[in-house]
């Protein structure tokens, strides 16, 4: 690829029409071999209890079934924690949540699988649970040691500064609602060997965790997966179900298909992490921050899962796209009886990014200074101001041209008077806008995951096979790295064949997250690709005489200077001359580096910047809301494929405005969800995104650093631009007080918050008449 020959190929994704018409197989549709059986997971009734006795007995006598099994089957390693312990496949005395597994079984079909497990006779001890963050900080039920974070002496600042505010706030959990639920499909071989198909972000831990599960090698177990339906982070993790399968198929000695009821799903899964924090801040007349000290609380759930990277990356996005100079945190990493949570895109970003976000609203209603100044002036700069909390320098900082550029186009300063003047005049309906600006981090903060492999063959036809470490889950990562392969080759793209991910062909593969999987994964396939191209380059200069000329690969043809070679023919002889067409290929990315401990490094290879401004409808009488408007502007570097990452900036956008104003998870104070199925908990529907939804990406955006294509990835930054319509709802709600009240409002700013929200600021408007 030459400098300033960047793919940038509209196409669509490669399962497009077989996701449409039903033809794109997932783990339920493989075709089963005969003796193939079904499982079904028996689930705890208590979310905080000692287990006094399992009666199975009438669970084995139901019509169906085959098999059962507990935890006295499991040989190896009773867990399925990432990271930590604490994640127990069937726990052994007390259960720590409601709808943990406790058993299964596995019958002749799903159904009678389903009806056998609810014969369970299980007498418990209660113990108390502990569900919300308040409660488990009043109980200081920690998973780790709170941590704290400073730079600078935020104390001082704010004792200084001229102005001071103290508030809370919470963003609320979210259940990743992925179309196609947890499935796996167990098939023994000989040996004691496991083919494993499974619905999962992560192939090779869920090989592992089935190896230590029996107590085998990880070259036993082969993992499988071709695509998956959605996965949200939610299948990052969530190791369960593969395992029980795996556990049923090895009992059995028969193939087992094990695929969760929804209602079970999201009864038995980790979610998003609920956020409390509380902050203090002091700033000047314009609004600038001195110093803020910010208490964050999440609520981890039971276990420990991947909370750790998750407010560890909570801690790193507490200043977005601002700079502070002197900053406290400290993070309270809360232990409740509820799923353990875990990750969801944003990976605890997002959730630091609402706690500034809240701040810098606050700052500006109190000041009445329409956000968006405020919001500039706090900006990271290019040569000044451009130093983290965690000592990294910012070099690819763009979100003051980004803010401006968009702050133009959407004709902002205009609506926001012209909006002024509507509220004015209209008693019960009232409109609001906010523009908010996004600064997200790239790169698995752990660093050893920033890895991948690849395994690329040529045949002799001329035809491509490729296989990389990275899962498929609707995002478009394999119709990328097919894109930039065909490109590195001069091949049509139909020349190369995606193929399903594969824990025997690229081992030790990080999962796909952290919006990585095509960077990693492409730079290791254009690793195996340039590797082949050696060989060839080599044979051919060698054969034909030719000498310090490079190679340009280019409409089917390898080019050096005047000579061609066709390369379907120059592959035959190649191969006839006992050439390598075939290569694995490996990347790591560069650069990166991070001390936990002492909370400073470079934990990001880059950033991705956006900006989003959002104008909403409320109404006062009901809280019902309407997104009337949103124009986003969104850097992609030099987009592989901008149709792809269109996609990714409208869908990661709309769901994160289901996090923020839509979707709400309850739990009862026992421990029980009440929000398990599409009738209690509400996703975004085609009538909530925006009725006008201008979304662009930024044109002159590059990524400095060595991404595959200049690229920047869309996977997760663009959820963050849903902040936007939040803080427009804010904007809106004051309105109803003329702007003189700071509206209390947490996330979700669902319709009954709307109004209670209202109702504090007209109470306060009572009681300032009253007086
Ligand atoms: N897009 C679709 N369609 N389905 C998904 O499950 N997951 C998101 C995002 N976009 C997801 C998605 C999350 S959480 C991540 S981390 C990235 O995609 C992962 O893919 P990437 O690394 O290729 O961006
Ligand atoms: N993002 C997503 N997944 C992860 C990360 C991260 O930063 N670290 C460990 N798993
Ligand atoms: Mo995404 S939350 O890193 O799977």
């Amino acid at each position: 690829m030459s400098k300033e020959n960047y793919i940038n190929d509209v196409r669509p994704h490669d399962s497009a029409y077989k996701h449409v018409s039903g033809y794109a197989e997932y783990t339920d549709d493989i075709n089963e071999p005969k003796n193939t059986i079904y499982g079904a997971i028996g689930l705890s009734k208590k979310a905080h209890a000692i287990i006094k006795k399992i009666d199975l007995s009438d669970v084995k006598k139901s019509e169906g079934v085959i098999s059962v099994v507990t935890q006295s089957d499991i040989s190896g390693r009773n867990d399925v924690g990432p990271v930590f312990d604490g994640d127990p496949i069937f726990p052994d005395k007390k259960v720590e949540f409601f709808g943990q597994p406790l058993f299964a079984v596995a019958a002749t079909t799903t159904e009678l699988a389903r009806k056998a497990v609810l014969k369970a006779k299980i007498t418990y001890k209660d113990l108390k649970p502990v569900i919300t963050i308040k409660d488990a900080l009043n109980k200081k039920q920690f998973l780790f040691k709170p941590r704290k974070i400073k730079k600078g002496n935020p104390s001082k600042k704010i004792k200084n500064s001229k102005y001071n505010l103290k508030g809370n706030f919470t963003t609320g959990s979210q259940e990743h609602f992925y179309l196609e639920g947890q499935a796996a499909f167990v098939i023994p071989k000989e040996d004691d060997n496991f083919l494993v198909y499974s619905s999962t972000q992560h192939p090779s831990e869920t090989q592992q965790l089935i190896a230590k599960m029996f107590n085998q090698k990880s070259n036993s177990i082969n993992v499988e997966v071709r695509r998956i339906g959605g996965g949200f982070g939610g299948k990052e993790t969530n190791f369960m179900t593969a395992c029980i399968c795996a556990l049923l198929a090895k009992k059995t000695g028969q193939p087992v298909k094990l695929r969760l009821d929804r209602d079970d799903d999201i009864i038995l899964t980790g979610k998003r992490h609920e956020f409390l924090s509380e902050y203090e801040v002091g700033f000047n007349d314009e609004g600038i921050i001195e110093g803020l000290k910010i208490n964050l609380s999440s609520n981890c759930g039971m276990s420990p899962d991947l909370s750790a990277a998750i407010n560890e990356r909570a801690l790193l996005h507490i200043d977005n796209a601002y700079y502070i100079s002197d900053i406290e945190v400290t993070n309270n990493l809360c232990k409740t009886n509820i799923p353990t949570s875990t990750a969801f895109r944003g990976f605890g970003g997002n959730q630091g990014m609402m706690a500034i976000e809240n701040v810098i609203d606050n700052i500006s209603r109190y000041l009445k200074i329409d956000p968006i100044q405020v919001r500039k002036k706090n900006f990271y700069q290019k040569d000044k101001k451009n130093i983290t909390h965690y000592g990294m320098t910012i070099e690819d900082n763009v979100i003051n041209e980004i803010f401006k550029n968009l702050e133009n186009k959407s004709n902002y300063k205009k609506r926001y008077s012209e909006i002024k003047k509507f509220n004015e005049k209209n008693k019960f309906k009232k409109k609001g806008i906010a523009i908010t600006p996004v600064k997200f981090g790239i790169s698995f903060t752990t660093i050893h995951l920033n890895q991948a492999g690849a395994l690329v063959h040529i045949y002799t036809d001329g035809s491509v096979y490729l296989n990389h470490g990275g899962i498929e889950m609707g995002q478009g990562t394999h119709t990328k790295i097919a894109q930039l392969v065909a490109n590195s080759l001069g091949l049509p793209y139909n020349l190369v064949h995606i193929s399903s991910t594969n824990t025997a062909k690229v081992p030790n593969t990080s999962a796909s997250a952290a919006s990585s999987t095509t960077d990693l994964n492409g730079a290791a396939a254009l690793n195996a690709v340039a590797k082949i191209k050696l060989n060839l380059e080599k044979f051919i200069k060698k054969k034909y005489k030719i000498y310090n000329q490079e190679a340009i690969y280019k409409d089917q043809y390898i080019i050096f200077g005047n000579r061609q070679f066709e390369f379907k023919s120059i592959i035959q002889e190649a191969y006839l001359n006992r050439i390598s067409l075939s290569s694995s290929g490996f990347y790591s990315t560069p650069k990166i580096n991070f001390d936990k401990k002492k909370f400073r490094g470079r934990p990001f290879y880059y950033f991705c910047y956006g900006a989003a401004v959002s104008e909403v409808t409320i109404d006062t009488l009901t809280g019902e809301n309407i997104l009337e408007r949103v124009d986003i502007l969104h850097d992609a570097g030099k987009p592989i494929n901008p149709a792809l990452e269109l996609g990714q900036i409208e869908g990661g956008f709309v769901q994160g405005q289901g996090w923020l104003t839509i979707e709400e998870l309850n739990w009862k104070s026992n421990g029980q969800i009440t929000t398990f199925s599409p009738s209690t908990y509400k996703i975004p529907a085609v009538s909530d995104i925006p009725k006008k939804f201008n979304v662009e990406i930024f044109k002159d955006g590059i990524n400095k650093e060595k991404v595959v294509n200049k690229a920047k990835t869309t996977g997760e930054p663009p959820l963050m631009l849903a902040m936007s319509v939040f803080y427009a709802i804010k904007d809106a709600v004051a309105s109803v007080g003329n702007y003189q009240f700071v509206p209390e409002l947490n996330a979700p700013a669902t319709p009954e918050r709307i109004l209670m929200s209202i109702n504090k600021i007209k109470n306060k408007i009572k009681k300032k008449n009253g007086r």
